[in-house]
């Protein structure tokens, strides 16, 4: 079996983001998400997405990483890792990719299916012509 081509900073992003899964409260959906973002000052954070009976309160994993990180003084997104524990690979929702954009105008972005599969794009694959501070 070849070895992922992947930095141990990469590895360990997408650790957290499948560890942080674990604590998702997803009792409607039964779709567990976890992320892990790492910000320029080489801190990470993770999130796992967080539902409500209200369902439109519903928070995504991404936003939740996003938001704790912010809360704690950073601005500067460096990567992220998004874990989920099925087979077909996560995709960011497009609120959160715009989230993501407010911090960084393109990064990495490491999506890991259950089977630890690693689809590594950017934020600028996934979010084209993108609409970010800098306009205003
Ligand atoms: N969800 C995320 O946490 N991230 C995504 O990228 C897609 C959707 C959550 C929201 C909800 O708890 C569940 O997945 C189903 O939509």
């Amino acid at each position: 079996m070849m070895k992922r081509q992947g930095s141990e900073l990469e590895d360990k992003l997408i650790q957290l983001a499948q560890k942080a899964y674990s604590q998702a409260y997803v009792p409607y959906s039964h779709y567990p998400v976890g992320a892990a973002s790492l910000w320029s000052s080489g801190k990470i954070y993770t999130g796992c997405n967080v539902e409500n009976a209200s369902y439109g309160l519903t928070i995504c994993a991404e936003r939740n990483s996003i938001f704790q990180a912010v809360a704690n003084g950073e601005r500067s997104l460096n990567s992220i890792a998004i874990a989920v524990p099925t087979e077909v690979f996560p995709s960011a929702c497009g609120a959160c990719r715009q989230v993501l954009r407010e911090f960084a105008k393109d990064c990495l972005v490491l999506l890991v299916n259950g089977k630890g599969e690693v689809r590594k794009s950017t934020l600028k694959e996934l979010l084209p012509d993108s609409f970010g501070p800098e306009y205003l």
